[in-house]
C-alpha cells in the first residue's frame, strides 16, 4: 500500500477467515469474512477506508484540526480521534448525549479528542447548513466530517479493500448499512460481475435511495440489493435471542461480532432473509465495530 498515512497508521493485510455456516433451517451456506476488524486495533473495519482519504484531503489543504459528529459509542468518534492522534491533527467530537465517560469516549479524550456534549434536539441540527455554518465559524480551522465519516471522500476509500480480496472466488458481497456509504464504496469498486447486499442495521425504507446517490456511473450498472427488515426494531435495538444466537455463533466459529452492525448481518443470513445462490461462496465484510461492544457489556 503506497499511501503514506498507512504505513504512519501502521495498518496490516487483513485475513479472511471462511465458515461452514448453516441456516436456521441447516441448509449449509459457505461464507468467506474478510477481516477489516484485524486491519488495527483502534482503526479497524470501514472506518480506516472512510478517515483515510478525508485525513489526505484536509493534509492537501493544510487543515490540521478535524470535527465530527457521533454518539457517546461511536466507532467514528473513537477512529478519529486515533487516527487524528496519530497524523498530527487536532480532532473535536460534537457528541450526542451528556454521558461523556463511556469507554468510547474515555479512549477519544486520552488520545487528545476535545469532546463537546450536545442535547438530542441541538444534535438533531447536525445535517443543516445553518448550524453547520455556525459551528465553522466557532472552528474557522477545521474540516466539519459528517457523522458516520459520510462524505463522497469516504466512497472513494473502498478503492482499497479491494487490494486485499481475491475478487474470482466469491459470487459478491455482503455488509451492514448505517449510512450507506460503505456499500456504495464497495459497489463501485467491486468487479462488474460481482453482487452486492446490504443489510440496513436501522429502520432505513430509504436505504436504496440513499446508496444509490453516492454510486459513480460504474457503481449505477452493478447488481446490488438492500435488505430493510433485518433492524430488529432500529439502530443498535436488541433482543435475548439474538444476543444468544450471537453468543453461541462467536463460540462455534471463534469469530466476533459486534451486536449493532455485523453482528445483525449473520443473524439475517441465518435468519434466511436473503435468497442466496450457492456457486461460489459470498463474502461477508467485517466491518469492525468491536469496541462500541462495551456500550452493550456493561
Ligand atoms: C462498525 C460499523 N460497521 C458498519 C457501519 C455502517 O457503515 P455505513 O454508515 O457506511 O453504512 C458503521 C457505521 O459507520 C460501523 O461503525
Amino acid at each position: 500500500m503506497e499511501n503514506s498515512l498507512w504505513r504512519e497508521l501502521a495498518l496490516s493485510a487483513p485475513p479472511v477467515t471462511h465458515i461452514d455456516f448453516k441456516t436456521q433451517s441447516g441448509c449449509p451456506l459457505p461464507l468467506a469474512v474478510l477481516r477489516l476488524d484485524l486491519i488495527h486495533p483502534h482503526l479497524s473495519g470501514n472506518k480506516v477506508f472512510k478517515l483515510l482519504p478525508n485525513l489526505l484531503y484536509a493534509r492537501e489543504l493544510g487543515i490540521r484540526h478535524l470535527l465530527s459528529f457521533g454518539g457517546v459509542y461511536s466507532n467514528h468518534i473513537h477512529a478519529l480521534a486515533y487516527a487524528g492522534m496519530q497524523a498530527g491533527f487536532t480532532t473535536t467530537g460534537i457528541i450526542r448525549g451528556q454521558d461523556l465517560n463511556t469507554a468510547t469516549l474515555q479512549d477519544a479524550r486520552q488520545w487528545g479528542m476535545q469532546l463537546c456534549a450536545t442535547d438530542f434536539a441541538q444534535y438533531r441540527k447536525r445535517h443543516g447548513s445553518e448550524y453547520l455554518a455556525q459551528l465553522q465559524a466557532r472552528y474557522p480551522d477545521a474540516l466539519i466530517i459528517p457523522e458516520g465519516g459520510a462524505n463522497q471522500h469516504a466512497v472513494t476509500g473502498f478503492n482499497d479493500v479491494f487490494r486485499f480480496i481475491e475478487t474470482e472466488k466469491y459470487t459478491g458481497l455482503i455488509c451492514a448499512c448505517g449510512t450507506g456509504t460503505t456499500l456504495a464504496g464497495l459497489i463501485n469498486a467491486m468487479p462488474a460481475d460481482w453482487q452486492a447486499i446490504g443489510i440496513a442495521v436501522l429502520k432505513a425504507p430509504w436505504m436504496k435511495q440513499e446508496v444509490s446517490r453516492w454510486l459513480d456511473v460504474q457503481g449505477q450498472n452493478k447488481t446490488w440489493q438492500t435488505i430493510t427488515d433485518a433492524h430488529l426494531g432500529g439502530y443498535a435495538k436488541v433482543n435475548d435471542e439474538y444476543l444468544g444466537w450471537l453468543a453461541d455463533f462467536e463460540k462455534q466459529y471463534a469469530l466476533p461480532l459486534d451486536p449493532v452492525y455485523t453482528g445483525k448481518v449473520l443473524y439475517a443470513l441465518w435468519q434466511e432473509k436473503i435468497p442466496l445462490a450457492q456457486n461460489k461462496p459470498w463474502l461477508v465484510i467485517h466491518t469492525g465495530g468491536l469496541q462500541g461492544k462495551r456500550g452493550f457489556l456493561r
